[in-house]
């Protein structure tokens, strides 16, 4: 009996608050992780009417984060819902609580990196614009899924446990803003969207992927590169207006005079080929040049890159090409040139600065 006392007392008051101290220093030693949560699929729900529909963006962070909970085993997390919306849905007004706050996380010491989950519509247009705003060499991972957090093989809770995983490792400092999805880790520079339904839709046609998950761990196939050009606007509560027109056969002057008509700062032209364009759409594109409209060339071919002075005289008409960037990319670029400069020159280097 008098062992059994010990033997309790030992555990009660030795061995447990030795072992707990030991847990509470080990998970404190933890990295911390702050994840911004904006709505999708990734946060989605399937309706119960059986029509295989959903909503997105009606799960709130505990319930998403619950889907992974060893991720507890390898960071401190600690979530906070800046929207709630579809990702067709995201505009200037939420990206610029997006840079905010991932600006302001990434300014604490105490946080390694940070993760936004987003819907993937329109996730590599805030992973390219977070690329270009935000100043920090610490790692911005964007995640999503393309099947409901309710659906039988979600890909929501293994693609927000490997952002977790990337934006606590060392080795995602100074590659600017991530996309983690399937397994493999993107750019935010070269990242697109590239089918409806899979799980393996980001790809990255020019520059391919920078990295993948092997064994639950990131590891990237090359050294970081060349960052992305910086433009602060943490001061500005309005970006330039910039419209994207595409082009195609018997392409009119309709969609370019509307755009100047709905007084664009900026016209990107997703053209056919090398960022060409017809006769009668040239014709208002040169209309729209000469009332002070910054004109950009990109392709719908989504994916090579488009030049000066190919088959178009840019020099003569004073337009951009848009090089690697497809027109979503280039749309951003010109949105963060406009808010610096209207010169055509200055704002060509930005667009081939890598
Ligand atoms: N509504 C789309 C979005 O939020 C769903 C697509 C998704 O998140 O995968 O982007």
């Amino acid at each position: 009996m008098k062992l059994k006392q010990t033997l309790i007392f030992l555990i009660a008051f030795v061995v447990a608050p030795v072992w707990f101290a030991h847990a509470q220093k080990s998970r404190s030693a933890l990295p911390r992780v702050h994840i911004f949560t904006t709505g999708g699929t990734i946060a989605g729900q399937e309706r119960s009417d059986g029509s295989g529909g959903y909503d997105a963006g009606k799960l709130a962070i505990d319930a998403i984060l619950d889907s992974v909970p060893e991720i507890r085993e390898f960071a401190r997390v600690k979530g906070k819902a800046v929207a709630q919306i579809g990702s067709q849905d995201m505009n200037d007004k939420v990206w610029l609580v997006i840079a905010r706050e991932v600006q302001a996380a990434l300014a604490r010491r105490d946080i390694t990196g940070v993760v936004i989950t987003h819907g993937t519509d329109t996730l590599e247009e805030t992973a390219f614009f977070l690329d270009h705003v935000i100043a920090s060499n610490k790692p911005v991972v964007m995640v999503g899924s393309m099947r409901p957090a309710t659906s039988r093989s979600a890909d929501g809770p293994i693609n927000l446990h490997n952002a977790i995983r990337l934006a606590a490792s060392p080795e995602a400092r100074g590659r600017g803003c991530l996309v983690v999805m399937n397994d493999i880790i993107h750019s935010a520079r070269d990242v697109v969207k590239m089918h409806t339904t899979r799980v393996d839709t980001f790809q990255s046609p020019n520059t391919g992927a920078v990295g993948h998950f092997f064994k639950n761990k990131p590891v990237f196939w090359n050294q970081p590169g060349r960052r992305a050009l910086r433009f602060n606007i943490r001061q500005r509560n309005k970006l330039p207006r910039v419209e994207i027109v595409y082009a195609h056969a018997n392409m009119t002057e309709l969609m370019i005079d509307a755009a100047v008509s709905g007084k664009a700062a900026g016209i990107v032209v997703a053209g056919v080929g090398n960022g060409n364009l017809s006769a009668p759409a040239m014709a208002a594109l040169d209309r729209a040049r000469a009332s002070g409209v910054t004109i950009v060339r990109s392709s719908r071919v989504g994916a090579g890159r488009v030049d000066r002075n190919v088959e178009i005289n840019d020099d003569a008409k004073g337009f951009i090409a848009a090089g690697m960037l497809n027109p979503q990319k280039a749309r951003i670029l010109l949105i963060l040139a406009l808010t610096r400069t209207k010169d055509l020159k200055e704002i060509q280097k930005f667009f081939f600065a890598r």
